[in-house]
């Protein structure tokens, strides 16, 4: 009985994760369950500082153009111009800091007038504890303003009906390749 109890300890022990994967069920039937049970949950407010790695050029690019208006080339803002882009996403500035997923999204040159970008992004969690879930970023990028702030519209899995906001800034950036490195610093609820 005592030696049956340690081995089952031992399976235990040697099956828990370190860290749990949190995704929750994304049947129909837990969706419905989980808007059912929303009137009495609390909003949970979350803060996540995590870094976009930007790779413009060399072999194997994380950042493309895809589309051009035939005036953009002679437009002084290129409006019209489409990036698709597919950044690593860490923790940490560092090439080796610990990847936590990807960022996969758009870039749109949108003003005629001044440098202003359309930015739609999808924040792609790969790591254990978020594996799965994804938080949405629509916004706006004015090139000559400070103003980095940028609507989180949602989320899916760990970060359903996240809404909040994430405030955004150059770590640093090489002018010879165009590689960038981005910290974002989100904040938002979610329920
Ligand atoms: C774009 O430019 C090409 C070549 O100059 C021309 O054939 C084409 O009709 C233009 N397209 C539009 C939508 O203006
Ligand atoms: C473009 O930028 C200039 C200089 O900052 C500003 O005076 C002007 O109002 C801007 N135009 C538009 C359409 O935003
Ligand atoms: C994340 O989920 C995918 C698909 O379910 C799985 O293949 C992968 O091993 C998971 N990664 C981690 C770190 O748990």
């Amino acid at each position: 009985m005592k030696i049956r109890s340690l081995v089952f300890l031992a399976i235990a022990l040697t099956m828990a994760p370190l860290g749990q994967t949190l995704l929750p069920d994304q049947s129909e039937e837990a969706v419905d369950k989980y808007f059912t049970k929303l009137s009495h949950a609390k909003p949970k407010y979350e803060k996540i500082r995590l870094f976009i790695h930007d790779v413009a050029s060399g072999p194997n690019p994380s950042i493309v153009p895809v589309a051009r208006a035939n005036g953009t080339a002679k437009s002084k803002t290129q409006f019209g111009i489409v990036n698709v882009v597919d950044d690593r996403l860490t923790t940490g500035p560092e090439d080796k800091s610990r990847e936590v997923g990807y960022v996969q999204g758009v870039y749109v040159s949108a003003s005629k007038e001044n440098v202003s970008l359309l930015v739609a992004l999808n924040f792609v969690f790969t790591n254990k504890e978020y594996n799965g879930s994804t938080l949405s970023v629509l916004g706006r990028i004015a090139e000559f303003s400070d103003n980095r702030e940028f609507p989180v519209l949602g989320g899916s899995g760990c970060f359903r009906l996240a809404q909040g906001i994430v405030v955004a800034k150059v770590h640093s950036a090489d002018a010879s390749t165009g590689n960038r490195i981005v910290e974002c610093r989100f904040h938002f609820l979610h329920y």
